[in-house]
């Protein structure tokens, strides 16, 4: 399995999935069906940040969830999978495509009662749920110019000690003053200024997959 990380060479990568729980068949068979769209794909989450997802969400005893960017369904089958009975995963995308192969999964891996989906533009979604503490875990990780917006609409719904958990932080690095490329790396060096100086929340990027940024509500 190729890492999804820039930080780690293939055999580290190979070394800690090797010593970590081993995936399952429904994991193994949505990556394969991910990977078989081509290079899409890398929109995928990487393995090991799913299992530290589901870890998460049971170390926290979250019980009320929010994604932002479903695609396949990993990341939901991850977060979904750390949830008690009668807990709770609002997932926010546009494309029916691909998240057709996702509640295929969810099904299968006998998730999809903790599960609703919304089609439509996030940030629509988002502004019509209410505007009160509901979430105690968020997920963002889809169309990175509106990292901000959703991070704003997300700040008053999130309980507590809540956690916005931000992906792609890091773009491989580029976001290294000096090392930008494009727009989007401009637009996450900018989002992760605003991150860091944001007083509602605790914040801390992590060197995990592509860089994941932890918000913890003060
Ligand atoms: C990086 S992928 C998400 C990967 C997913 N978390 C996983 O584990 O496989 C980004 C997703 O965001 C969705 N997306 C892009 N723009 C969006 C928007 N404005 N509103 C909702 N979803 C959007 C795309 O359809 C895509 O499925």
């Amino acid at each position: 399995m190729t890492p999804k990380s820039f930080l780690l060479t293939a055999d580290v990568h190979d070394y800690l999935m090797d010593n970590s729980e081993p995936l399952d068949d429904v994991q193994r068979d949505l990556i394969a069906e991910t990977t078989a769209l081509g290079d899409i794909a890398s929109m995928q989450i990487a393995p090991e940040q799913g299992a530290f997802m589901t870890m998460l969400v049971q170390l926290m005893g979250a019980t009320s969830a929010i994604e932002i960017g479903t695609f396949t369904g990993y990341s939901a089958l991850a977060i979904s999978r750390g949830l008690p009975p009668g807990g709770t995963l609002l997932c926010l995308d546009i494309s029916e495509e691909w998240t057709e192969i996702a509640r295929r999964y969810w099904h299968r891996a006998g998730v999809e009662e903790h599960i609703e989906l919304r089609i439509g533009p996030a940030l629509d979604t988002l502004r019509a749920l209410p505007p009160t503490p509901a979430y105690d875990l968020a997920f963002i990780d889809a169309d990175k110019p509106e990292y901000p917006a959703y991070l704003e609409e997300l700040a008053p719904r999130m309980r507590t000690n809540g956690v916005v958990i931000v992906d792609n932080v890091l773009r491989d690095g580029r976001v290294v003053p000096g090392r930008e490329t494009d727009d989007g790396d401009r637009q996450m060096q900018a989002f992760n200024r605003l991150a860091a100086s944001d007083q509602r929340f605790d914040t801390l990027l992590m060197p995990l997959a592509d860089g994941l940024t932890f918000l913890r509500k003060r």
